[in-house]
């Protein structure tokens, strides 16, 4: 029993890859086990910066097995061109391993989604558009059958539910959306033109994954997006379509609750978002600008700015409550240098009320407005800290007070972007 599950504290984009990898480095396996090519993690490895989208940050560290598992949704067109370039990069993905259950994404998806998101107009969620809403809702609808990896390893099976998905989405695609049709071989080209590359991919990572942990093997399991955009427990509707909580570790592996001995939440200094929704510490203004500017805030997988704000501790406290946290990662704590003082929401006021967690009725957290406490900011560059008591005391009075308000010890704080600036307390 030894899995550690990486989870994002607040709406994805914390740097749980930079964690992940870390971790990595002593673990036997990585596993993603939710979500598909709306992901982006940026890991800098030495002189290298990866971008990665779809396979496990654990791809860096050649010993590891690296495993997208049955809660996952896979682009095979993605996790064929992810493949080859980490190859080309001289990263090999011999130890990569791809549910055979996780649903595949397809072009229709992606058209739907991005369609989807069109007809919404002003009431956009802001998704990734690569299909993760649609993909996601043909495996809960069941029938016609959603198509899984496995079925890209039979092309006669692939045919059949594709013709069964165009059945349904083809009338959608021209009486609603005013388009042309889908013809299965359109479809399914581009995919099977992919599959050679990826079938030794493609197993039943369930069973290997029971294996592995009663073998006694080091497991991470990577979140991505995050906390507050899971399906049930996040900002409805403006959600991604799975379950980035901790508690989605054990639904998207096949393994039990008990297989979970630690819970590492990653966060950042501050908050950012990307898309729409509520964000109650938003700073439109300057201020947002400038973490913008000096956190490189702009999307992995979109290239979009994200919205900018000062920490929650309200979100975090929630956060750690639904994921069990046992750690908190705090991340780009570089970026806050040179403010003056850094305010910190401490909690919500609406409707005549004060909130220490997020409510959960929608109406009531758009009403809600933080309330500050103010902290003494720092000037010293801190980039170059390794060891806590390196840290401005300042620096280690916002982060003692970041742990306090959410009642979860600090496990590491990274002060810039590659492996070696990262103040390591209990990882
Ligand atoms: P979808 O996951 O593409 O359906 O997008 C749903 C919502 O989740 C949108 O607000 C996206 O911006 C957000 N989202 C999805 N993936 C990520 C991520 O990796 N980081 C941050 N936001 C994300």
């Amino acid at each position: 029993m030894a899995a550690t599950v990486v989870v994002g504290m607040q709406w994805g984009d914390e740097g749980k890859g930079k964690i992940t990898d870390l971790l990595a480095a002593q673990a036997d396996v990585v596993v993603r086990y939710q979500g598909g090519s709306n992901a982006g993690h940026t890991v800098v490895a030495g002189e290298r910066t990866l971008k990665l989208h779809l396979v496990p940050s654990g791809i860096l560290h050649p010993k590891a097995l690296c495993v997208m598992a049955d809660g996952t949704v896979v682009d095979p067109v993605t996790l064929a061109r992810e493949h080859d370039g980490l190859e080309q990069q001289g990263v090999s993905c011999a130890n990569l391993r791809v549910s055979g259950n996780a649903h595949a994404i397809l072009p229709y998806h992606m058209l739907l989604d991005t369609l989807e998101e069109e007809s919404r107009g002003a009431g956009q969620i802001g998704t990734t558009r690569r299909g993760i809403g649609p993909a996601y809702c043909d495996k809960t609808a069941r029938v016609p059958q959603g198509v899984r990896m496995w079925d890209l390893l039979d092309e006669a099976a692939l045919r059949e539910r594709v013709e069964a998905q165009l059945a349904v989405k083809n009338p959608l695609l021209q009486h609603v959306y005013g388009r042309e049709p889908l013809q299965v071989d359109e479809v399914i080209a581009p995919v099977l033109e992919v599959v050679p590359r990826i079938a030794d991919h493609i197993t039943d990572t369930r069973v290997l994954l029971y294996e592995q942990m009663t073998g006694g093997a080091r497991m991470v399991f990577e979140g991505a997006q995050g906390t507050f955009l899971d399906l049930d427990y996040g900002t409805y509707p403006y959600v991604t379509s799975s379950h980035p909580v901790a508690g989605g570790a054990c639904l998207g592996t096949g393994l039990g609750p008990r297989s979970i001995e630690r819970v590492i939440g990653v966060c950042k200094a501050y908050t950012t978002r990307v898309g729409a929704g509520p964000f109650p510490t938003e700073q439109p203004g300057p201020d947002g600008d400038l973490i913008r500017e000096r956190g490189h805030e702009y999307g992995t997988t979109t290239g979009r700015p994200r919205r900018c704000g000062w920490l929650d501790a309200v979100m975090l406290r929630t956060a750690a409550a639904l994921n069990s946290a046992t750690g908190l990662a705090v991340m780009l704590l570089d970026v806050l240098n040179d403010f003056e003082t850094v305010p910190v929401c401490v909690a919500y006021e609406a409707e005549g009320r004060r909130y220490e967690c997020v409510p959960g009725r929608d109406a009531t957290y758009a009403a809600c407005r933080p309330v500050y406490e103010e902290l003494p900011g720092w000037t010293q560059p801190i980039a170059d800290c390794r060891r806590w008591e390196d840290l401005p005391d300042n620096a280690r009075r916002y982060l003692d007070r970041m742990s306090e308000l959410v009642g979860v010890p600090i496990a590491a704080v990274s002060v810039g972007p590659s492996r070696e600036q990262t103040v390591v307390l209990d990882l």
